[in-house]
């Protein structure tokens, strides 16, 4: 495994970032906490794009917003091609999801996270011009073995056989969505069974890629932003990743070819993102299987985060208890 030397740290992201980058998926997920379940999903996003702006405003390094909160002129703030940070220190690509799962947010349902990606400058897919791509994710035993175009039902023999598990043990995480109706028969049909996510495809993905958790693979259409930021935790997870775009419209497709994109291709985990030098940082906002989300007890509020790195092969928890007067008004 190749080490980061001095010269280095000059140009690529290194370890150091990524414990100031949990620093502003914390303080995007304590500031929407007041949010959760109030029903208004613009609010506690706003509140947790604002945090982490700020915050990643205070890191020494030059962040190219690869995906973000979209064109600048629909949004103010964390726009597809803003640089922040403070300027100084390594030139990266930045993904950005201040929180993944708004709605869930909002509903104050589980499994919502704020999350951000890292690599290095140029290696992020910039997918931004079509909304939709279709996923599938799972771990290791994936590799060679699983493959996008083939029919899901054999996907998942598959990768029982090659996981040593009953097709009948398997769970497919898929998100609720009519788009789905035919793959979720399909999982059913072919024996195994489904997880049906409201919402967050990012954590399901990861979840799919972990080898303690009861999800074996997530399939189906979610955003193409959150497939590349997906794809920065599954490299440091040395899991499987492949996808295609799903354009809804010649227009939209038009304008991907305009923007480099490629269709009826399969990208796969170098494709969506080519750096294997990847940071992928997620804090909870509501619980989930993943993490926790923010709890206020008392004086105190507490989060729960983790922290991949690709060079390492890492997955690191973060604990942190932050002193409520210091973050909201009672
Ligand atoms: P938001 O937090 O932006 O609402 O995204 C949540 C999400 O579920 C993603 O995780 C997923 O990739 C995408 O929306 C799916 O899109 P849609 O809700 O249109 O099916």
């Amino acid at each position: 495994m190749s080490t980061t030397d001095g010269a280095e740290l000059i140009s690529h992201p290194d370890r150091n970032l990524a414990m100031e980058l949990v620093r502003a998926t914390e303080a995007a997920a304590i500031r929407s906490s007041p949010w959760i379940g109030r029903g208004d999903k613009l609010a506690a996003d706003g509140a947790a794009v604002d945090a982490m702006r700020k915050f990643l405003a205070t890191v020494n390094f030059s962040g190219l917003v690869v995906i973000g909160e979209g064109e600048k002129d629909n949004a103010p703030m964390l726009f597809n091609g803003e640089v922040v940070g403070t300027g100084n220190g390594p030139q990266c690509d930045i993904a950005v999801d201040p929180i993944d799962g708004t709605s869930l947010t909002a509903q104050g349902r589980s499994h919502a996270i704020s999350m951000i990606a890292v690599s290095d400058r140029g290696s992020m897919l910039d997918a931004s011009s079509v909304f939709y791509m279709e996923k599938i994710v799972s771990s290791n035993e994936a590799i060679g073995v699983v493959d996008i175009r083939k029919p899901l039902a054999e996907n998942i023999r598959a990768l029982a056989a090659a996981k040593g598990k009953r097709v009948d043990e398997m769970r497919i995480a898929v998100l609720d969505r009519a788009r789905h109706d035919d793959i979720v028969r399909e999982i059913r049909e072919a024996g195994a069974g489904t997880r049906l996510i409201l919402d967050g495809d990012v954590a399901a993905g990861i979840n799919a890629a972990r080898h303690d958790t009861r999800i074996d693979m997530c399939v189906g259409v979610g955003g193409s932003p959150e497939g590349v930021a997906t794809a920065c935790a599954i490299k440091a997870l040395g899991g499987f990743m492949q996808g295609r775009l799903y354009p809804q419209s010649d227009d939209e497709k038009q304008r991907g070819i305009d923007a480099g994109l490629k269709f009826d291709h399969v990208y796969d985990l170098d494709g969506l993102v080519s750096s294997d030098n990847t940071f992928f940082v997620a804090t909870g906002v509501t619980d989930g299987e993943l993490v926790r989300g923010v709890r206020r007890s008392g004086p105190l509020i507490t989060t729960e985060s983790i922290v991949l790195r690709a060079r390492s092969g890492t997955l690191r928890r973060v604990a942190a208890e932050h002193l409520a007067s210091k973050w909201l008004d009672d």
